[in-house]
């Protein structure tokens, strides 16, 4: 005899086969939308999903990871922030996929099968305008310190033009591990490179400081096309310089990196920026994580000196960074959410595209929250045991920041936005020199922040005299005072911001 609640189920059974999700009908159209744009030959995912022989095959794996939200892969928290490239599946579509499986994966009527998705052929963003390449491979070799190697790529541009996107394709995605874009107009660079036997030329900070920043591409960000009808100036016969963060993994590879560029008709709409906080990967942020803290937590607040629109926001940190998160607290002290990340994954680092622009008046104060786990039982922990970790640019240094891209109306306001910027860095090297936190600014003068005295010392000599109550602390104002005089000579990617 059958208890009541089996025969309950019992009599369900039929209803619930009856119903069952059917592949060309139900599942398909999920996939299509939802995978095969990353899992198709030629992409990044290992594997294709498009047919149903192919989805049939993985279907456990595909139950498995769709519920534990690891595919589709998307870092930020749900249910925080609306962003439009939100890749995450709602939990019906998760709960049809856990159905069909259990129903043996039925392929259902043929007369339901959709055609293949098209998509577009080589490069992410469709044929680009002007496709350019390394001029030789660069070897990697198998093993020793990571390498910022940089490589002039001529545009050979006859007139000024707008730029609206570059996509990148490493030619050895193995090891490399970011590239940051840049313009030269000098020639500055092509010397360097003349100068230099390798193909290309080593150094970051030089190269940081001297051009113009114009974005770059981290492990698993996903091209895209800039919106508002906004753009790049790339004046006529500029070089492009890539700045290659090579990670050598074991054996020898040879990249030769390849860009597609898509120009606009037209100049950008409006001027707009970056908005760093901290600036400049962090470099005066004074990280210093003892070895086997679980959460180590530096948080900077910045306030915005003038009305600027938000449209996306992307952050940065090497393997052990954890929580990543910004607010806006607005000047009526409403409080608004911009990035929450609860566990960020070095691996997926994404451009999240708010759904629509946020404004962010004048005096509109953004805080930053960022933290790392230095601890044994973090499974991206490479030190066994593990081991204190500084700021650096090495891969196994750390960094973090969190960066907003903002439109503005004027090229007033965004002056204004870069000078903040300036100062905030300066404020920050103050309370490094204040504290005789030494080692900070020698990394940061590595790292090509030109500070005017020549010795990390003098900049000492200067906080302290700074402090006129002799209270042994820095007052706002003291600090104010040291930051106007410093700010001028604050410099790099930070504080370059976009033309
Ligand atoms: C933005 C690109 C992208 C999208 C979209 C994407 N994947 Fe993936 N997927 C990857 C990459 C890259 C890997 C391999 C690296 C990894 O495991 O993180 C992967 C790995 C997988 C794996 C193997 C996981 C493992 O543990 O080995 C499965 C299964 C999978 N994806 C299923 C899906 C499904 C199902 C969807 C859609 C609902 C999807 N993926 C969407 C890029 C993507």
């Amino acid at each position: 005899m059958p208890s009541p609640r089996s025969a309950l189920l019992l009599a369900l059974l039929p209803t619930i086969s009856a119903a069952a999700p059917e592949y060309h009908r139900d599942i398909a159209p999920i996939i299509h939308e939802n995978c095969s744009s990353c899992h198709r030959p030629g992409q990044a995912a290992p594997f294709s999903l498009i047919s149903y022989a192919q989805v049939k095959k993985r279907a456990r794996q595909i139950v498995e990871v769709t519920g534990e939200r690891i595919m589709p892969p998307w870092h930020a928290d749900r249910g925080v922030v609306e962003y439009a490239n939100d890749r995450s599946l709602p939990d019906a579509q998760i709960e049809l996929l856990r159905q069909w499986f259990e129903a043996g994966t039925p392929e259902g009527d043929r007369a339901h099968e959709k055609p293949a998705p098209v998509f577009p052929e080589g490069w992410e963003l469709g044929k680009p305008d002007l496709e350019v390449a390394m001029s030789e491979p660069f070897t990697v070799p198998a093993q020793g310190h990571d390498i910022y190697r940089n490589f002039v790529i001529p545009l050979d541009l006859t007139e000024d033009k707008w730029i609206n996107a570059i996509e990148y394709k490493p030619g050895a995605p193995q090891v490399v591990h970011h590239v940051l874009y840049f313009l030269d107009t000098s020639g500055t660079a092509r010397k360097k490179d003349s100068e230099d036997p390798a193909p290309g030329f080593s150094g970051f900070g030089s190269v940081v400081n001297q051009f113009r920043y114009l974005g770059g591409w981290d492990l698993g960000t996903q091209s895209s096309k800039l919106p508002y009808d906004l753009a790049m100036k790339a004046p006529k016969g500029a070089d492009l310089i890539i700045q290659v963060h090579y990670s050598p993994k074991g054996r020898e590879y040879k990249d030769l990196s390849r860009l597609a560029i898509h120009f606009s008709d037209k100049p950008t709409a409006r001027p707009w920026t970056i908005l760093p906080v901290p600036p400049m990967f962090g470099i005066l942020d004074g990280i210093d994580i003892p070895a086997g803290e679980k959460e180590y937590i530096k948080r900077n607040t910045f306030t915005v000196p003038t009305d600027l629109d938000a449209f996306r926001v992307n952050a940065h940190a090497h393997y052990l960074g954890k929580r990543m998160e910004m607010t806006a607290t607005f000047p009526d002290g409403r409080k608004e959410w911009l990035l929450k990340m609860s566990d960020w994954n070095f691996a997926w680092q994404e451009d999240y595209q708010f759904k629509k622009p946020v404004r962010l008046p004048a005096g509109t104060k953004i805080d930053v929250l960022i933290s790392w786990d230095n601890s044994a039982t973090n499974p991206h922990q490479a030190n066994h045991p593990p081991k204190p970790v500084r700021w650096g640019p090495q891969s196994h240094d750390e960094m973090g920041t969190i960066t907003l891209s903002v439109m503005v109306d004027t090229q007033e306001q965004k002056d204004e936005l870069h000078e903040s910027v300036k100062r905030f860095m300066a404020t920050q090297a103050l309370a490094r020199a204040f504290n005789g936190d030494v080692t900070t600014l020698q990394h940061a003068r590595a790292g090509g922040i030109r500070i005017p005295d020549s010795t990390a010392a003098k900049l000492q000599e200067i906080a302290k005299s700074l402090d006129h109550d002799r209270d042994g602390k820095l007052s706002e104002l003291e600090t104010g005072i040291g930051a106007a005089i410093l700010a001028p000579h604050m410099n790099g990617v930070g504080a370059i911001g976009i033309d």
